[in-house]
């Protein structure tokens, strides 16, 4: 199938091209490159054999987006374009209710138009708020704490209304837990610009001598060792979780609006990462104890028994893998 992957130059996208690839599919890649690079698609070529079909555009382009669904004659879509900075959306919530809910509201236009009806939407853990309990399943409340986590539902909301609207849509939200690590290439990874704000790509430039050291954001949490702990996932795991909702969205029980975690159900704290980052890649991390980040919860993890028993997938890859990919990528290709 002919698969439009909006974001496609992106650290999530990028990875599930190669899947979808190999499972037989055909991406075709849509991005503004406001936060990756056109390089993406020659490293793809290398990594697959394929030099996919890449348009650069925005999704806020509804007739770029209505010529490249026909002339493509794309039969799925997998939404990942979106901007993601917790921080910024805090900063400038207009720019990300523009980009976000105004770009799935141009895509869904589109889509619409063409009649294509079968959508993967890239969404968040963020979309459970304040953990009322643990782990996460799908039914638990949702809520937002802040501008990006409030687009996030904001979209899923408006799939699942539009899913009841009519018999043509076929939508999956899936709601990422903290997804690391890198292909096995290390020719693709997550490479942010400017000082990251996410834990792994962090660490990574203190091994690698780039930054001095990771401030580790709270000690006195109510967690075993008093850091926060997440539910990391290997990011060519959660490549799978796309492939496995696309299939699901084809078949019988696939109609209407659904909901997956994609997590691994297991948590690990800020230390054990650290330890798990110097073990894989021999170099030390150092840290230092700062004050907790505001906003932060304790600990977040998934119950991911939904996908497992729908989707026949699971998250398969270990954290030392987590960490010796991200190390790799580090190594070969990052800037
Ligand atoms: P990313 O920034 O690497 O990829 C997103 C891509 O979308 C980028 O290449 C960017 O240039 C592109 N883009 C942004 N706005 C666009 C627009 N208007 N038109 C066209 N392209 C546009 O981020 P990622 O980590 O790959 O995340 C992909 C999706 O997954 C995002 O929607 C993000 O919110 C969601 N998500 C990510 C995480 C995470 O930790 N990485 C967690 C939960 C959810
Ligand atoms: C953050 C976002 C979340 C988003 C996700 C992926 C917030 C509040 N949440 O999740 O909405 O979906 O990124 O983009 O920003 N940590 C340190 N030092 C650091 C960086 C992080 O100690 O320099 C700690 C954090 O306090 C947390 C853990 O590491 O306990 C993971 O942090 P991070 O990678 O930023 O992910 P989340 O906060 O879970």
């Amino acid at each position: 199938m002919n698969i439009l992957l909006t974001g496609g130059t992106g650290y999530i996208g990028s990875h599930t091209a190669v899947v979808l690839a190999e499972a037989g599919h055909r991406p075709v890649l849509l991005d503004n490159l406001s936060n990756s690079s056109a390089d993406v698609v020659d490293r793809l070529a290398q990594i697959t054999g394929t030099r996919f079909p890449f348009i650069e555009g925005d999704i806020r382009d509804t007739a770029l987006l209505r010529r490249v669904l026909a002339d493509e004659g794309i039969g799925a879509v997998v939404h990942f374009a979106g901007l993601k900075a917790v921080g910024e959306s805090v900063e400038q919530p207009l720019r990300y209710y523009d980009n976000n809910v105004g770009g799935t509201i141009s895509l869904l236009q589109a889509m619409d138009e063409t009649g294509v009806g079968t959508l993967v939407f890239s969404s968040s853990a963020t979309v459970y708020g304040q953990p009322a309990y643990l782990p996460l399943d799908e039914v638990h409340p949702t809520g937002a704490t802040n501008p990006y986590g409030r687009t996030k539902l904001h979209i899923e909301e408006m799939l699942a209304e539009l899913a009841a609207s009519g018999t043509n849509w076929r939508i999956a939200c899936l709601r990422y837990f903290n997804p690391v690590g890198a292909h096995a290439s290390g020719l693709i990874g997550e490479d942010p610009n400017g000082i990251p704000n996410n834990l792994m790509p962090y660490i990574a430039r203190v091994a690698g001598g780039r930054l001095p050291f990771l401030n580790v954001f709270g000690d006195d949490y109510p967690t075993p060792d008093g850091t926060g702990v997440r539910d990391y996932i290997h990011v060519m795991d959660l490549a799978e979780g796309h492939r496995a909702a696309l299939d699901f969205l084809a078949g019988s029980a696939g109609a209407g609006w659904h909901a997956f975690n994609l997590g691994t159900g297991c948590g690990y704290s800020v230390l054990d990462m650290v330890r798990a980052f110097e073990q894989a890649s021999g170099r030390p991390v150092p840290y230092r104890i700062a004050p907790r980040r505001p906003g932060d919860v304790a600990a977040c993890y998934a119950k991911a028994d939904k996908a497992a028993d729908q989707l026949a997938w699971r998250a398969l890859r270990s954290l030392d893998d987590m960490c010796a990919s991200t190390w790799h990528f580090q190594q070969r290709t990052a800037r």
